[in-house]
Parts: C-alpha cells; structure tokens; sequence
C-alpha cells in the first residue's frame, strides 16, 4: 500500500483560487463551519431547512427524522414529490425551458443537444409507454442500457410514475443480469439492441435474452428495445416492442405520480463481502436532496456551467450526477457514450475544449491510464488541447494517489482548478467527505472533510472514538437523508453489514479504514477492511468470484485475493486448485484462459482475474482456513516474513509464487 503511506505522508497544502472563493456556494471556511454548526445544534432543522430551500414538495413534510425504527430511518416521511417533476417540470417552470439538459456525444463524435422541454416530452411519453404496458407504482424496472439520452429518460420515466428502477451496468453478464431480474422482481427490462463503445458493437438484447432464457425471470412480461445501431436481434412477439414505436403515439405530457417521500426510488446492486450483491435501495426524497444540494456545495455548480461527469449510469455515480443531481439543479452536462481512448487517448481533453467543460469529474483509474498514455505519445498528452473552460475538477471510486492527483492538478487544472476527491459509495447516495472547491485547503491523496450534516468519525474495533493519527474503522455517527434504507428482500443483512450490533448498532460502517490527520484531522482513506476489491473503481466482492471459479467444473477450490496495480488500482489475482493434478506450461496458460473467460461469462469481463495461479492445494491454517494474508503477500509477489507456523502445509507457498 505504498499509495496509502504517500497520502499519509503527504504535506503540500493548495489553496482553492480566490475567484472562486468569492462567488461558491460555500464561500470560505467559516461559512463551511458555520454550516456544521448547524447542524450540530439542530440537526433535524437543519435537513428540514435545506429540504424545503431545495426540493419542490407536492405535499409538505412536517415530521424531518423518524428514528423509531433504527436503523430503518425515515426521513421527511409524511411528504410527498416527484423526483422526475424535480428535475424536469421545475426547470420548464423556473425558465429553463429552452436551456440544454444533455449535450450527448456519440462514440463515433456525432454531437446532439437536447433542452429540458425536449427532454420532459420524451421523458412524458415513455411513463406514458410504460403506463400502456400496465407499469404501475411500486413496480420494478431493469435497466440495461448503454450511456444514451434514452438511458437516462428511462430512468426519469420510471421515477415519474413510481416505478423503481434497477439499472444494471451494461458490462455485466446474462447470469449478473438474471440474478438481478429475479431478486428485483422486475416486471420489465428497458434496453438497446447494442451498444457502442470504442468504435465494437456490443450485444445487450442478445444478452437480455440469454438471461431470460436461463429461466426463474418468470415475473418479466416485457422487453422494451431501444434502437441504438440498427443491428440485428430477435425480437420475441408478445413480450418485445420498440422503445420508438412503444412512445410515438403518447401524449407529450404526464401528470407525475405523486409519491411517498420514502418511496424506493431506485435499486442499486452492489457487491459485498459475503454472497451475491445486494440491492442498495434508496427513497425519493432524501436521495434527491442530496443529489441536488452536494451538485451545489461540491461542485459549485452555477448555472452557465458545463458539467461532465464520465461515469456509466450502471454505477452509483451515474445515478447521482448523470440521471439526477444535474437535473435537479437545472445544470448543462455533456453525457458521453465512448471511452477515454477511442479514437485516441486525447479524447477526453479534445471534448473538455470543443464544450468547454467547465467541472470535469472521472475516476482516478481513468487519469492514470492517459497519464502512461500522454507520456507515451504527445499528440495525446492536455498540453495540445485547450482546457481553459475547466474551473473545478473532480475524483470519485478510489483513492488517488498524491502523483496522480499532483499530475490532474498541474496539467488538466493548469494550477487553477480545485480537485474534489469525493469519498462516497452506493449505499451512502451522494458525497460524504469532500473538500468544497471554494472553502477547503486541498492535500493530495486525503478527501479531507465530512460535507456539513455528515458525522463521519474514525472509532476502533469496539465503536470507541480514536484520536487523530491514529488509523481506525470510517464510521458515521448519525443517519443522513441519502442513506440506503434498506437491502432489497434482505433487511437483517442491512442491519448487520451496516449497523452491527458490534457497534451498538446506531453507527454506520462504511467497510472502509482511514485515519485523519493529527493537525488539520483532514480524513485518508486507508482502503476497504472487508473481502471487497476496487478494480478501476469497480467494486468486487471477492467471494463472488470465487464462487464463480467453483462452478466451473475443473475446479475444486479458489481463493481471490486483490494485489495493487499502477493502474487499476487494485487488480484481482486467483489462486485455484483443481479437481484433477496441477497444470503446468502451455496446458496450464490454456486453463487459466478457459477460467478467466468462464467469469467473464459468470460476472462480466471486469470480474476477469487478471493473473491466476495453479496449486495443488491453498495455505490454511490446521483447521482448514485459507490464509489469505499470504495469499495477498504472495500476489504482491512478495517474500513471505510472518510467522507460518499455524500453517499446515508449507510447501504449497512455493507452488503458488508463479503467475500462469
Ligand atoms: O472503498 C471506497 C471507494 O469505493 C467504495 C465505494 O464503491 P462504490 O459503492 O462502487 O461507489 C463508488 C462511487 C462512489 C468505498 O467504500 N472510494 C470511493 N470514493 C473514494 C474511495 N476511496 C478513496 N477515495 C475516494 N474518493
């Protein structure tokens, strides 16, 4: 964890340029701290207030927090909104009307522009399909698009007539995405007949199919296509229809469906340490808040801006500041359907100076991989593009490291952009701790400080506080509107991964370690604490991918453990016994090949082990535990210096040092 220790070490402090000091949201530190004043003397006034000041209430809330059945929090639970009327009507209402929404570029360049009034009509006519198909409130609705205007109107059109939606990354296999179907319970899958990315046509109604076909999604009636290329698919009568033909003769209008403030808005499967992903559910009302209120204080977003999140509508990030943060404030933000490095690894800086970009917000992984490239060839590298617009950059999914972080600054911000390492995660719905781009003094490699209202603290094994400097477990002392409610079908897994009873089951863990700093208490982030890998951002359980490796027939056991990686941060590394003897040389290369695409097949290609070794058994203690932490000195390719004495088969250690 050299990364971890440079962050930790780390002493240069940037200040946010005074310009932009003057006019943010958040101007200057003692208006920061003059908001967590705030709340810290009224913590429910304080929501309250922040709430009516932002979200549009068809019915006003009157009770703010309902704590009475903790951990289950409810918050402004007797009012009622429609999260779609927050993000489209109230801009045709506040003279937004003819304001760009979405900028959308293709991944082949093409550029088109779509307002808030276009976007309310197309929004309004696909609640209104998805009314005709008898979609009702409360029902569940699977997502499985590519990054698209349609992407995002679907999920506004759920949001509009109450269904929740459930989208899932467009990487995923057709098993991720049956599993999901069936958990969810989804009545019907919104999807393309392909997608495009880096100039390949990728299949999703095939695999749509596919996952109907490996049966149990019994509660599915319909299938609506969206056609994305015009390739070609099966399209099963009865069950499938067009998205063009479902929508072209709506009305243009729908009158929202006025909802609960509580009322699941959407499903997000995530993974977790233990057995398949679980269903992050979050409510309407206090998710919006957030999204809306943390577009304002972490992004400053003002209203000539051009915001571009690179995130895929698959993930937390996508939801938050694609599908709705954006929208709620009445923002212009570019949706981008391509990848970083086609037609070369300039093209994130040649679309930041072509719609002059003014927040730029990727991921670490995504800033890495153009750092090799732009000193790989110059053509590509920001000096050739003009990025002036650029006013504040952002970081979300991993940590940076302070190279990395000093590399954004210097040559993407020009010296001039503050960077907003935002920590946050599915389950907390927006930014937890975050420098604000017009108040904090930046350091790079640390999130810094909590957003106002959030209690985030750092206490030890049994929920005791721990003072700064001293590395413990990230926790949260008090509940926040954006939370994750509840796991879907799964309440007594909510409350024992996040509020365990370990810690007196009022404190929310992350499942994160950080440490704060002894002088400024600045927050780093130490990395995941539980059998949770970040790969590229991607969050990965790793038992997923060992259950995925023993359903293959040849094997007999796997363990997965994550070994750091210059560019993916974390890259997954598979130690696999088989069924029959050790494979080794060509036979063994051809295994691994065999394994790596069965999870592929099995979880999606991001799941793909990047390296897999061979043993004819994993080291475990007498009493049959693998001892993962050898695993992981070993991945690292490490000599082992701990003690191996509870270690019952020491020679297996030899085996398991080569990569296939
Ligand atoms: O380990 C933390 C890491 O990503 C995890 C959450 O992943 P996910 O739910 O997929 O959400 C990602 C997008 C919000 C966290 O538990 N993480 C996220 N942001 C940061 C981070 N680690 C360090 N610094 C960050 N800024």
């Amino acid at each position: 964890m050299a990364d971890v220790e440079s962050a930790k070490q780390e002493s240069r402090i940037f200040n946010p340029p005074a310009n932009l000091v003057k006019d943010a949201a958040i101007s200057g530190m003692n208006a920061y701290r003059a908001l967590c004043a705030e709340a810290d003397r009224d913590y429910a006034g304080f929501w309250a207030r922040l709430a009516r000041e932002n979200l549009d209430w068809h019915k006003p809330f009157t009770q703010t927090l309902d704590e009475s059945q903790a951990p289950f929090y409810k918050w402004f639970g007797d009012g009622e909104l429609n999260v779609s009327w927050n993000c489209l009507d109230r801009n045709l209402a506040n003279g937004n009307a003819d304001k760009t929404a979405v900028i959308f570029e293709a991944d082949g360049g093409e550029v088109s522009q779509v307002s808030y009034r276009e976007l309310h009509r197309r929004v309004c006519q696909l609640a209104n399909g998805l009314k005709s198909l008898g979609i009702q409130k409360g029902d569940r609705v699977v997502i499985y698009m590519p990054m698209s205007v349609e992407g995002i109107a679907a999920m506004q059109a759920c949001a509009r007539i109450g269904a929740t939606h459930s989208v899932v990354f467009g990487g995923f296999s057709a098993k991720s995405l049956q599993e999901r179907i069936i958990d969810a319970g989804a009545v019907a899958v919104i999807t393309a007949d392909e997608q495009l990315r880096g100039g390949k046509h990728l299949p999703l109604k095939a695999i749509v199919d596919e996952a109907l076909a490996l049966g149990g999604c019994d509660t599915i009636r319909n299938v609506v296509i969206y056609r994305r290329t015009g390739g070609n698919i099966a399209v099963a009568a009865g069950r499938d229809l067009w998205l063009h033909e479902l929508v072209a003769s709506q009305a243009d209008t729908c009158e929202p469906e006025w909802v609960n403030a509580e009322h699941p808005l959407f499903i997000l499967y995530t993974s977790g340490s233990t057995g398949k992903p679980k269903g992050v559910q979050h409510a309407s009302g206090g998710y919006l808040l957030w999204a809306a209120l943390s577009m304002k204080w972490t992004f400053d977003i003002k209203p000539a801006d051009i915001f571009w999140c690179t995130a895929d509508i698959g993930w937390v990030t996508g939801h938050t500041y694609i599908a709705y943060g954006p929208l709620a404030v009445g923002a212009t933000q570019v949706v981008f359907e391509g990848i970083p490095t086609y037609p070369n690894a300039g093209r994130f800086w040649d679309m930041i100076a072509r719609h002059k970009v003014s927040i730029f917000y990727t991921a670490p992984t995504a800033i890495r991989s153009l750092i090799k490239a732009a000193d790989a060839d110059a053509k590509v590298h920001p000096s050739q593009y003009d990025l002036s617009s650029l006013r504040i950059l952002g970081s979300v999914g991993e940590p940076i490291n302070p190279e990395a972080w000093m590399w954004y600054y210097k040559n993407i911000g020009r010296e001039q952009c503050p960077i907003v390492d935002t920590f946050w995660q599915t389950e907390t719905g927006g930014h937890m701790i975050s420098p604000l781009p017009g108040a904090t003094p930046m350091v790079p490699g640390s999130c810094t400080l909590p957003l106002p209202g959030i209690m985030a603290a750092i206490v030890d094994e049994t929920g005791n506080d721990l003072p700064n400097g001293q590395g413990g477990i990230l926790v949260v002392k008090r509940p926040w509107p954006a939370m994750i409610r509840t796991i879907w079908n799964d309440p007594e897994r909510f409350k024992k991964s996040y509020f365990p009873e370990e810690f007196g089951g009022k404190l929310y863990l992350a499942g994160d370690g950080a440490i704060r700093n002894k002088e400024s208490g600045y927050f780093t982030i130490t990395g995941r604490i539980d059998d949770v890998l970040n790969v590229s951002g991607h969050r990965m359980g790793t038992m997923e991918i060992e259950s995925a490796l023993v359903a293959h027939p040849l094997v007999a056991e796997a363990a997965v453990v994550g070994k750091p990686d210059e560019t993916t941060g974390e890259a997954i590394c598979a130690f696999v016994v088989l069924k029959r003897s050790r494979p080794s040389g060509e036979e063994a290369r051809q295994i691994a090949k065999e394994l790596r695409d069965w999870v592929a097949k099995e979880i999606g290609p991001i799941a793909k082990p990047k390296e897999l070794r061979f043993g004819d058994n994993l080291p475990k203690t007498r009493s049959g535990k693998i001892m993962r932490r050898l695993l992981r000195v070993l991945a690292k390719g490490e000599e082992i210096t701990q003690d191996i004495s509870t270690l019952e088969n020491p020679a297996i250690l030899d085996q398991l040092k080569q990569a296939q």
